[in-house]
């Protein structure tokens, strides 16, 4: 596989809004967009910054997966994304290797990334987003 950037980082957050004025006024960082995922249940915001961006993301459903990570453990650092050159098989290898996914198959992701998601549980505890751009 191989793996061309950390793409981006991802922060759960409670109230989407405040979070885009602390990291604008704390950290002087500009949010270039704001976009709802449906697959994830999230509305985010995303500041670039350099080669890589942060990605703040407020639950719009306490069932889904970022409503209950903040319910469980608060707002904190969610997950790490890679971008890899080829996601078609970077899967493939992946699952060779017996690493477990979060759904099966890729979906769209903020910006029109394809991504999936690799459970903490074959990771080392980090939750791991995989994304490369469509072909
Ligand atoms: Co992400």
């Amino acid at each position: 596989m191989k793996t061309t950037r950390i793409e981006h980082i991802g922060i759960a957050v409670k109230d989407l809004d405040s979070s885009i004025r602390f990291y604008e006024e704390l950290l002087g960082l500009r949010c270039q967009s704001i976009e709802e995922v449906s697959e994830q249940k999230v509305r985010t915001a995303i500041f670039k910054l350099g080669e890589t961006k942060i990605e703040l993301l407020e639950s719009t459903d306490e069932d889904g997966p970022i409503g209950k990570f903040v319910k469980n453990k608060g707002e904190g650092i969610h997950h790490i994304a890679f971008e890899v050159d080829d996601l078609g098989s970077a899967l493939d290898e992946l699952s060779g290797k017996n690493i477990r996914l979060i759904g099966e198959e890729p979906y769209k992701g903020a910006e029109g990334f394809d991504i999936i998601f690799l459970h903490p549980k074959s990771t080392g505890g980090v939750l791991i987003e995989i994304c490369g751009r469509p072909a």
